[in-house]
């Protein structure tokens, strides 16, 4: 882990830097228009890993009453193996606890390793396929889910 490393909400002024790595990262990037009005819905929970100041990486979440979808998470390839996807990952799933959620669930290229990986260290399992989910290349998705334990929940 870097020595100045925080997370911080993701604002607009980081957008730019965002939308590189997004064409770093996808092969159907998100635009800055899907971007923008994410950063300001109640619904929504956007946070970036800065490390030394810079965007090292950034991760979402959509919640709709007690669940909670992650949108997207990226590391720059630059910052990747250090710790910043876990905490990314990490911290939405410590938001979702704050805002009494029953679960956290995501779809995922069932071709990618390192992503599957970093969600099932997090506790997050495998629950579904959706066949010919993805393009670009056409893939299927898997459904992975992380349980908050019922004592979690807020009252
Ligand atoms: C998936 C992704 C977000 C992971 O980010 P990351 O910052 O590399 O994740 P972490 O560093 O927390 O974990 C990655 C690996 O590094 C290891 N690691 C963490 N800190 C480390 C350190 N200090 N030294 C050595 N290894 C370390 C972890 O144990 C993990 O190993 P594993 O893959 O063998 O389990 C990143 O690869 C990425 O952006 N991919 C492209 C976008 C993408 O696919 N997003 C997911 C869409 S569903």
């Amino acid at each position: 882990m870097t020595k100045d490393f925080a997370l911080v909400p993701l604002t607009e002024e980081m957008l730019p830097r965002v939308l590189e790595l997004e064409k770093l990262c996808f092969s159907l990037p998100w635009s800055r228009d899907a971007f923008l009005p994410e950063l300001t819905d109640p619904a929504c929970c956007w946070l970036a890993a800065l490390a030394d100041g810079e965007v090292a990486g950034y991760a979402g979440m959509r919640t709709v009453l007690d669940e909670g979808y992650i949108s997207n998470i990226a590391v720059s390839p630059a910052f990747r193996k250090r710790g910043f996807g876990m905490a990314l990952v990490q911290a939405l799933q410590r938001e979702g606890e704050k805002r009494g959620l029953s679960f956290l669930t995501l779809e995922v290229r069932v071709g990618n390793r390192e992503a599957r990986r970093l969600y099932e260290r997090a506790g997050f399992r495998e629950v579904g396929l959706r066949p010919g989910y993805y393009e670009k290349p056409r893939e299927d998705a898997l459904l992975m889910t992380y349980d908050y334990p019922e004592g979690d929940k807020a009252v």
